[in-house]
């Protein structure tokens, strides 16, 4: 069972936290699909405390989608307690987590993300001052490491502990790995076994068999899915499913897919406007055709559409497509 603070999840299954795609729009449609938690994209502590208008739209949380768990990054003890207790007051968020793990330069150079990850003793300062500022639980999601050479995961982990820290989220990389190589589960498995708080495995979890090798390999309290869930909130719905009943479910047929992804569009256009929406949707509505036959030259036309409408009418049309040449194979065959 996966419980963080008070907090009791329904199942271990977490969406990770994704820049530019976990907003409200699509952690709604993976709460919807089972997900026991949902982290929301990393959110800067000094927008937060400037005031910032985009940064302030990224708190916004429905309230079906709790439990959600809001990262926040910084480089500074001052400015992430004052956006920790920002979150803390005045968000919907049910968990305050810490970002060390963000791989990219412009958040190192700054000495946050994964920067962290060298310095235990940093990490419990930064913890122990946001966990002594709020009332929400604080969780931290950390990489294994900086690279090879300084693989400190489980003191890092252990300093989130001692800090007061509510559970710990691990990436099997290094920072300078990024995304390339495999995800390093006995680092994981260590982590889990000398620390007392939950911890959550993450990590190249693909399928739903995946996630339970992770959770049997590793004894993790719960599993994270990141870039397995893009356009795809059904593997969070077949993986809650496979690891409850052991069975493995088909994959949702084509007019499913495209249903669910104008959905999504829906939302995403509710939240931000037109225009921004349909242009950020393009990214995901090639995630959701990844598999489809096909595919490519409507992924070309995606890139043209500006409305709603038109991309609406791309989606439906390639079903219909799809849809009669199947009818075609089953009177032929
Ligand atoms: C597009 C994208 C955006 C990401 N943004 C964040 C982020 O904001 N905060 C964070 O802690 N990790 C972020 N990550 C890392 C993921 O949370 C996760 O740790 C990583 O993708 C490994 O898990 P996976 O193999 O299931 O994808 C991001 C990953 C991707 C692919």
């Amino acid at each position: 069972m996966l419980k963080i603070g008070d907090i009791t999840m329904k199942n271990p299954v977490v969406l990770a936290p994704m820049a530019g795609v976990c907003n409200s729009a699509f952690r709604l449609t993976v709460k919807e699909f089972g997900a026991g938690l949902v982290c929301a994209e990393m959110v800067s502590d000094k927008g937060i405390v400037f005031q910032n208008e985009k940064t302030m739209d990224m708190l916004y949380i429905d309230e079906r989608e709790k439990p959600l768990s809001l990262q926040i990054f910084g480089g500074e003890k001052e400015t992430l307690v004052q956006a920790a207790k920002y979150v803390d007051r005045n968000s919907n968020a049910d968990i305050i987590d810490i970002n060390m793990g963000c791989p990219v330069p412009k958040i190192t150079k700054c000495d946050a993300g994964a920067k962290w990850l060298l310095d235990p003793n940093k990490i419990y300062e930064m913890v122990s001052a946001v966990v002594d500022a709020v009332e929400k639980p604080v969780t931290v999601k950390m990489r294994i490491g900086w690279d090879e050479d300084h693989i400190y995961a489980v003191k890092n982990a252990q300093a989130v502990e001692r800090a007061g820290g509510k559970a710990v989220a691990v990436h099997g990389r290094t920072r300078v790995q990024m995304y390339e190589g495999t995800a390093n589960w006995d680092i994981i498995r260590e982590v889990k076994q000398s620390v007392n708080i939950p911890v959550i495995g993450n990590g190249d979890v693909q399928t739903p068999q995946d996630a339970k090798r992770m959770l049997d390999e590793t004894g993790v309290d719960g599993v994270m899915i990141g870039r397995a869930a893009l356009g795809n909130p059904w593997m969070i719905y077949r993986t809650v499913n496979y690891l409850e009943t052991g069975e493995l479910m088909d994959e949702p047929p084509v007019r499913e897919k495209i249903d669910v992804c104008i959905l999504h569009l829906d939302r995403l256009i509710a939240l931000k406007n037109e225009d921004i929406a349909v242009r950020e949707m393009r990214k995901h509505a090639a995630w959701y055709l990844k598999g489809i036959r096909g595919n490519a030259r409507v992924r070309n036309a995606i890139n043209e559409c500006n409305t709603r409408d038109e991309l609406a009418a791309l989606l439906n049309n390639l079903v219909v497509e799809i849809e009669s040449k199947q009818e075609i194979h089953s009177q032929v065959g």
